[in-house]
């Protein structure tokens, strides 16, 4: 399990696209697999969940220069507004019970939604966009892997006209503070 500290926010550039290019070319599967095995393998998360009713609650659970996993965990009706994730890629696995994902990309001019119940996982590439929430009945704890680790997220708002920016976040967790 690879755990290296946390770098700080100035690395290279063209380490960087280096990253992008390798996870273009192999990599998504590899997270897949990363994120299903850890929401298979409730021993390494579940005594980090906690659940809040005013903000998702996440916690890191590994990273290195390649990739990070995070353990996110839903309360009812908690969401993550629409969303790209500012050049990187990367999978999520549902570990316990739902959400709900409007998802689509930032060269397509709609959205679709679909339904993850346990069990489910998805990998996206780098110009994924998507907004994830949870309208069940149960809080939901998911598992999510981004390769390179977030360095930025934009956030966008959908209307008849189309997807529109709202703001661009400097972050490095996924729920950044606007
Ligand atoms: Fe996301």
């Amino acid at each position: 399990m690879a755990t290296a500290g946390v770098r700080g926010h100035h690395g290279c550039e063209a380490e960087r696209a280096c990253l992008v290019e390798k996870l273009n070319r192999s990599s998504l599967p590899r997270l897949r697999r990363v994120v299903e095995h850890i929401a298979n393998s409730p021993n390494i998360w579940f005594s980090s969940v906690r659940f809040d009713l005013s903000d998702r609650y996440c916690s890191r659970l590994r990273r290195d220069d390649d990739h990070e996993v995070w353990l996110i965990c839903w309360d009812l009706g908690q969401d993550t507004l629409l969303h790209d994730h500012g050049g990187s890629g990367g999978a999520f696995a549902v570990a316990q019970g739902g959400l709900i994902e409007d998802f689509g990309s930032l060269h397509q001019p709609e959205l679709r939604t679909r339904r993850h119940l346990a069990g489910s996982s998805v990998a996206f590439g780098t110009d994924y966009v998507h907004n994830l929430v949870n309208v069940g009945i149960q809080p939901t704890v998911s598992i999510h892997a981004y390769s390179p680790p977030l360095r930025r997220m934009n956030f966008y708002c959908w209307l008849p006209t189309g997807m529109h920016q709202l703001r661009s976040i400097p972050c490095d967790t996924p729920e950044p503070v606007p």
